[in-house]
């Protein structure tokens, strides 16, 4: 190693029995702010998709590691040949895939403080500020998203921790006391079922395998045109398995699906799950942030009577990973889910109870996630976040009409929020779609399509099946994206059918 090429190492790093000299930190803390200034002012200079290999990345570290210390220049040295470069850029304004999960500045800056804290709010007292601070902000995004204040929560790392904490809370309101006994001797008379639509996303069916009740337990629920849940299928389900001995235990609703984002209709869910007695779950995790917009309340109607609801900051409202929402009107059940308090853990000098947010999950240890929040409510402002949301769901809706307006295109779902759905269906086909040949040909067509378009580098869109068709989802919900990266990612699907077609 040539120390004036990767810089010196540190006295503390050569000597020492402690951490960094806090004036060594101070000078690395700056050199590191630099680079993510840098790195998300020239972020859109990057590929959106780094263009490499599965396998390509681990040869190029050591097999082992270091046995002495390395100067941090030559450490940040390396951030830049080896650890930017074969990133995929979710900072990037291109980034259209799946659904976005933006690192906000004022969150990148919570997190910042987050990790320099080192809190672990698992009990009241091994962080007081960690455990009060997320009681305001849950209450805070809750009565943001026009929730009553009957529904308390706490904050999770993601939707399908938040969505197996609310089917275990489900699975206790529902007499088995599972977490006592399991679910063997926990009184499960008959077999167990969840429903859910069969646009739900997996993590409704991983948190069945993960509680004990099985992949089969998750009943999927037919599906209208617009890929919605067919209550009077749900209703049909639920009393078929009533008859033959099974156990329902409760409703998945979801307001905007992952494939498609279509909506659920959560009023008429909450009256089945009513009249049947079962939990009711709404798993917004990506649309939830819309309830904001008063002016866009419809998809929520009636998600005001779910048991609990799952939305995540993390996706559309521009949190650094990690950060989901569970609310719960039954804090109760999910307190009885997972309470477990072993003398280790127990306050003892505190005469009336606190509030320790493990008893609501299955770890011990968490993270403080609530700083970050607080830090971007305050910066952006509620309506900050609203008018970002309002422009990305503005975009969505010109880029639908681009589509609509395009007989060489065709739109596959409706598009209630920020994500369209569509193929390139060239005008000559029109018509013909069903038939065997042209049904291969159009999903061989968009398949390469959505690859030579990621492959530019610009933008990076993800897609799905819809109806058995190959189906391209344009996500829009980066806080970098502006309308003309919009223009741009569409401009690039024409040009690149126009090649493919050539
Ligand atoms: C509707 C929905 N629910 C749950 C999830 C899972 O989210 P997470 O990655 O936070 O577990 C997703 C992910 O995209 C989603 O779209």
């Amino acid at each position: 190693m040539d120390d004036r090429a990767h810089g010196e190492l540190d006295a503390a790093q050569l000597t020492g029995l402690n951490d960094m000299d806090p004036e060594a930190f101070r000078a690395a803390a700056h050199a590191v702010v630099d680079r993510i200034a840098d790195y998300l002012a020239g972020v859109e200079s990057y590929p959106v998709l780094p263009p490499i290999e599965p396998g390509s990345i681990g040869s190029l570290f050591p097999e082992h590691a270091p046995e002495h210390p390395e100067p941090l220049a030559a450490i940040l040295a390396d951030v830049d040949r080896l650890i930017l470069p074969n990133a995929t850029h979710w900072q990037h304004p291109g980034f259209f895939a799946y659904f976005a999960t933006t690192a906000s500045g004022p969150g990148i800056l919570g997190e910042f403080i987050t990790a320099a804290l080192g809190q672990n709010p698992m009990l009241w007292r091994t962080s007081p500020i960690g455990t009060e601070l997320e009681t305001v902000v849950v209450r805070w995004l809750r009565e943001a998203l026009g929730l009553p204040d009957a529904f308390a929560g706490l904050l999770t790392d993601t939707a399908s921790t938040s969505t197996l904490i609310a089917l275990a809370a489900a699975r206790e309101a529902a007499g088995l006391d599972a977490a006592a006994k399991g679910l063997a001797g926990g009184g499960l008379a008959g077999e167990p079922r969840v429903y859910a639509s069969a646009e739900a996303h997996s993590s409704v069916e991983k948190a069945c395998m993960t509680l004990g009740l099985g992949r089969a337990a998750l009943v999927k629920v037919e599906i209208n045109e617009r890929y919605e849940m067919d209550p009077a299928a749900l209703e049909r389900a639920i009393a078929a398995d009533r008859a033959s001995g099974r156990r329902p235990i409760a409703i998945v609703a979801t307001i905007g699906t992952t494939s498609s984002t279509s909506v659920d209709p959560v009023a008429t869910i909450a009256d089945i799950a009513a009249r049947a007695g079962l939990w009711l779950h709404v798993d917004a995790a990506y649309a939830g942030v819309v309830a904001l917009l008063p002016d866009h309340w419809r998809p929520f109607a009636g998600w005001q009577r779910a048991d609990s609801i799952v939305v995540n900051p993390h996706k559309w409202l521009f949190t650094p990973l990690d950060a989901s929402l569970l609310l719960s009107r039954r804090m109760d059940q999910v307190r009885a889910a997972f309470s477990l308090v072993p003398e280790y853990l127990r306050t003892l000098d505190r005469a009336s109870p606190v509030l320790d947010y493990t008893e609501y999950q299955p770890q011990l240890g968490r993270r403080m996630r609530a700083l970050k929040l607080w830090m971007q409510l305050r910066w952006f402002g509620l309506d900050g976040l609203r008018r970002r949301i309002a422009f990305h769901l503005d975009q969505a809706a010109d880029f639908a009409r681009w589509v609509d307006e395009d007989s060489d295109w065709e739109r596959l779902a409706p598009a209630p929020f920020s994500t369209v759905c569509f193929r390139y269906r060239p005008a000559a086909l029109v018509g013909r779609e069903d038939e065997p040949e042209v049904r291969a040909r159009l999903d061989d067509l968009n398949t390469r399509l959505m690859d030579a378009v990621n492959r530019t580098g610009e933008v990076f869109l993800s897609h799905t099946r819809l109806g058995d068709r190959f189906t391209i989802r344009m996500a829009i919900g980066n806080l970098r994206t502006e309308a003309r990266h919009v223009e741009r990612a569409w401009a690039l699907l024409r040009r690149e059918a126009a090649r493919l077609d050539a």
